[in-house]
């Protein structure tokens, strides 16, 4: 039996390429040789404010660009979290095997109550992740690097579960790129690139323009430095050498093998020709796409079927050993 991947992306905001080469471009390649999953997260979306109009245009923007990006509903499964209620029936479960204090240290919580209001879904959003990812017997999850963590609470639930009512979820394994699983804001190389970036120069995201793809690569801060050295990279530098490498689906080694000894200015063009290149083939798949709604439908009402019946099957056998009816 081919190997369960899940996964999923927040339709709050705008995608940007962190996502894409964190999450949707290992998506695409893991789809050929397992049964993949992909979910619309919307329930955690709403865990801060938005704006219902947005965000129901949002999910369908999204579900538009899992498929211009090259997942493909003839081999994957595609849906919409909140058309399929095992989620927070499995996450009210797990809720009352959770030790509070192993939510409080989680970084992201952290994070986000600093900037919104601390509201209990928030506060509760990793164990909605687990059930999301232990409904479906996972095997794989791709992720970036923020979200191993969360990854490990799934896991520390499924043994806990498992060790208390006898063996239930298969225990999943994070896959999380070695090089491109934390792209940075191309305006502060510290901090991840992030859909809530209030700095506009800060983000590319994958609807962007041409013109605002190139302005801001040109402006994407680096160091005082002028010639790339494989020695020297600055951590702006290395960010944007990382995105190159992951576009051309190669190593870092091959690119400096490619660009080494030419000026910041000179890699910058490079990048940008190649940023621009890629997305335009990303957006012109998601404009035919986004313009026939009825097909798109049509593939996360699929999807939603296939999202439910499987996950009844977990599901029931969880309520069975607790002693739900
Ligand atoms: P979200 O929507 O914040 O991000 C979606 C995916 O993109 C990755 N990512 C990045 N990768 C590299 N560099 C970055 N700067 C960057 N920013 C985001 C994230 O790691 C993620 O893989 N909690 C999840 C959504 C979720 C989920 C799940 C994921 C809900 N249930 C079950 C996997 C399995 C999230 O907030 O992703």
């Amino acid at each position: 039996m081919s190997k369960v991947v899940f996964s999923g992306i927040q339709p709050s905001g705008n995608l940007h390429i962190g996502n894409y080469i964190g999450a949707l471009n290992q998506w695409v390649k893991m789809q050929d040789s397992t049964e993949s999953i992909f979910c619309i997260v919307d329930l955690h979306a709403i865990t801060v404010p938005q704006d219902p109009v947005q965000l129901k245009e949002k999910v369908l923007e999204v579900a538009a660009l899992y498929l211009a990006c090259g997942i493909d509903p003839k081999k994957s499964h595609i849906f919409v979290q909140s058309e399929n209620p095992n989620h927070t029936s499995l996450a009210w479960i797990l809720n009352t095997i959770t030790p509070f204090g192993q939510l409080e240290r989680m970084t992201q919580f952290k994070d986000k109550s600093e900037k919104h209001e601390a509201n209990a879904g928030l506060f509760d959003y990793p164990v909605l992740m687990a059930a999301d990812i232990l409904l479906y017997q996972t095997d794989e999850v791709p992720v970036g690097q923020d979200q191993k963590q969360h990854l490990e609470l799934t896991r520390d639930l499924a043994e806990k579960f498992n060790s208390k009512f006898g063996q239930t979820f298969k225990l999943p394994v994070p896959v999380i790129s070695k090089e491109a699983a934390r792209i940075m804001s191309l305006q502060n190389p510290d901090n991840k690139m992030s859909k809530s970036d209030t700095n506009s120069l800060a983000t590319i995201y994958l609807l962007d323009s041409e013109d605002q793809i190139r302005e801001k690569i040109k402006k994407a801060v680096t160091d005082s430095g002028s010639q790339i050295s494989r020695d020297a990279s600055s951590e702006g530098l290395s960010n944007l050498l990382v995105i190159y490498s992951a576009l051309k689906d190669w190593d870092l080694n091959k690119t400096y093998d490619e660009v080494e000894g030419k000026s910041y200015g000179e890699f910058k063009n490079l990048l940008a020709d190649l940023v621009v290149l890629h997305l335009s083939k990303i957006q012109k798949k998601y404009h035919e796409i986004r313009s026939d709604e009825k097909a798109l439908r049509q593939v996360l009402g699929e999807g939603r079927d296939f999202a439910i019946e499987k996950s009844s099957q977990t599901l029931q056998s969880v309520k069975e050993k607790v002693g739900l009816v």
